[in-house]
């Protein structure tokens, strides 16, 4: 058994011996509902997935403002790698539950503090919270302290809020001070500040002040937890500037991965005065209505004909002296890639190491051997080794010349085996100039998203996440399966995958939408 895994069992022990000594009454004063492991590990993965392809090969400062003693965080453990995390503190107010999980962790990185978490001054920042606060009501909260809550909200973010929130509508405020631009934050919170009054700043806060992303509710009459989770949802929302076309996954009922029914709303349809849930309730059928072709021209990459011979890498290009004009930059097969979205540089090639280029010039095998004598011999000897006899090679008109592909902005791979049920197909945004070989399906916007995307870069975001939540949900029974599970994905078969989650991206979102209605 791993060490995680062991502390899993004696925390879950030491959670129930703890409850046990407390009355309900006490439990509620505090807020002390625990959150069910299985429920911590479903939540903790989906944010740490997602949180990983936005952020790649970034340290994780982890937070956690109501530990407990630490389900959130065994869960996070469970999933993330002592390598993954730069530091992690743990706030818990409670002295029991605070030796408990002080003691628990203490061979781990974490710091956990014995303090009040609307009180506390901490001098770090983080990059990701995962927390079940206390669900404290308001009448729980003595008048002297909700001043004291109020005023802080209001230096903080300016928001005169009602005496009705509990608190944990203050945790989420006042954890803004301690987020990093571009933090994660995911909260197991009860629903109801979606609908009632004093849920209207949490809504403006979400609107206004971070992007949010997800709000999935549980099926109440489906629930495996306990009575205090019954109308529990899980929010997660980014810490950066919002953007008007923003989209939000509206989930409900079976787990976050793989809710029952999904919505896409865009965060411009959303008003913080209006009720929230009904994007929740309104639970459309997950019908297909549109699908990537609508979107996309989709394009196998290239076929080389043989890529030891036409690939080399930028240091062979070097070393040999041939001339890089030559060539055209690609990037490494996907399971090279260290992050699905590519940066690059000045000139557009990507930000990959080794990186690779393909052979590629319209130029005659005289003007070569007039201008680049290297690469004209180097094209010689493959020669003299039999190039030409592969079928692809030998039929091309130019035998060096490759077929004529344009970067794609975002990629598909093309095979791949399901990891633990997961979608063995992912997305990659490709922000070079680079293009790809056959182990990839090349994406072109067309239409309306094309236009768009001219006019409004920004966008690129929203489609790559768009892309990143299809891949989640939409792609079990695409593709065809090869012995040993292996799968693989024609652009054809792409090209009917459901693509729902792009239509709220556009303008005309409605009227498609009330054209599928009547
Ligand atoms: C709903 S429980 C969740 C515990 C843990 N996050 C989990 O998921 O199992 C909330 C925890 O917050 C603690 N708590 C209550 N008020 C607090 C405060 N003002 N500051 C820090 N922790 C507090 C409670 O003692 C309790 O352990």
């Amino acid at each position: 058994m791993t060490k995680i895994k062991e502390l899993e069992e004696l925390r879950s022990k030491t959670q129930i011996a703890i409850d046990a000594q407390k009355n309900l009454v006490e439990r509620n004063q505090m807020g002390q509902y625990s959150t069910p492991f299985e429920l911590a590990k479903e939540v903790a993965e989906f944010v740490l997935n997602q949180w990983k392809t936005h952020n790649p090969n970034t340290p994780i400062r982890f937070l956690e403002p109501a530990i407990g003693t630490g389900a959130f965080y065994s869960a996070f453990r469970s999933q993330a790698l002592d390598n993954d995390i730069s530091n992690a503190t743990g706030i818990e107010l409670d002295k029991s539950f605070f030796e408990a999980s002080r003691d628990l962790w203490k061979d781990e990185r974490i710091k956990i503090i014995n303090e009040d978490s609307t009180k506390v001054q901490l001098n770090d920042f983080y990059n990701l919270l995962i927390t079940n606060p206390p669900y404290v009501r308001h009448h729980h909260i003595d008048k002297e302290e909700k001043d004291r809550l109020k005023k802080k909200v209001k230096e903080l973010l300016g928001y005169d809020v009602s005496g009705l929130s509990g608190l944990y509508c203050y945790f989420i405020w006042l954890s803004h001070q301690w987020l990093l631009e571009g933090a994660w934050a995911t909260w197991l919170i009860p629903s109801e500040y979606l609908d009632v009054n004093y849920g209207r700043l949490v809504k403006k806060y979400l609107k206004e002040k971070v992007r949010l992303k997800f709000i999935h509710k549980y099926d109440p009459n489906n629930c495996q937890f306990t009575d205090a989770l019954v109308s529990s949802c899980v929010l997660i929302y980014e810490k950066s500037v919002p953007d008007e076309s923003d989209v939000v996954r509206f989930s409900f009922g079976g787990s976050i991965e793989k809710p029952d029914f999904v919505k896409y709303v865009r965060i411009n349809e959303l008003n913080p005065d209006d009720k929230w849930s009904w994007n929740l309730m309104d639970r459309p059928e997950k019908t297909k209505t549109v699908q990537f072709s609508d979107f996309f021209d989709v394009k196998r990459g290239i076929a080389t004909g043989n890529n030891d011979f036409f690939v080399l890498e930028r240091k062979q290009i070097e070393e040999m002296g041939l001339p890089i004009q030559c060539f055209t930059p690609l990037l490494p097969p996907p399971r090279g890639l260290n992050s699905d979205v590519i940066e690059c540089d000045i000139d557009g090639f990507p930000d990959v190491c080794p990186q690779p280029f393909v052979i590629d010039t319209s130029l005659t095998e005289e003007e070569l051997a007039d201008k680049y004598p290297q690469l004209s011999s180097y094209l010689d000897k493959g020669k003299q080794e039999g190039i030409l006899e592969g079928y692809i090679v030998r039929n091309r008109k130019v035998w060096y010349k490759q077929e004529n592909r344009k970067p794609a902005p975002f990629l598909c791979t093309y095979m791949g085996r399901e990891s633990s049920g997961g979608n063995p197909f992912r997305f990659i945004w490709n922000k070079s100039n680079a293009i790809v070989t056959n182990g990839y399906l090349m994406l072109y916007p067309k239409g309306e998203l094309k236009a768009l995307l001219k006019s409004n870069p920004n966008l690129y975001s929203s489609v790559y996440d768009a892309l990143c939540l299809i891949a989640d949900e939409n792609f079990s029974d695409e593709g065809r399966e090869y012995g040993g599970g292996l799968k693989k994905i024609e652009p054809k078969e792409l090209g009917k995958v459901s693509a729902d989650a792009l239509l709220s991206i556009l303008p005309s979102y409605e009227v498609v939408e009330q054209q599928l209605i009547f």
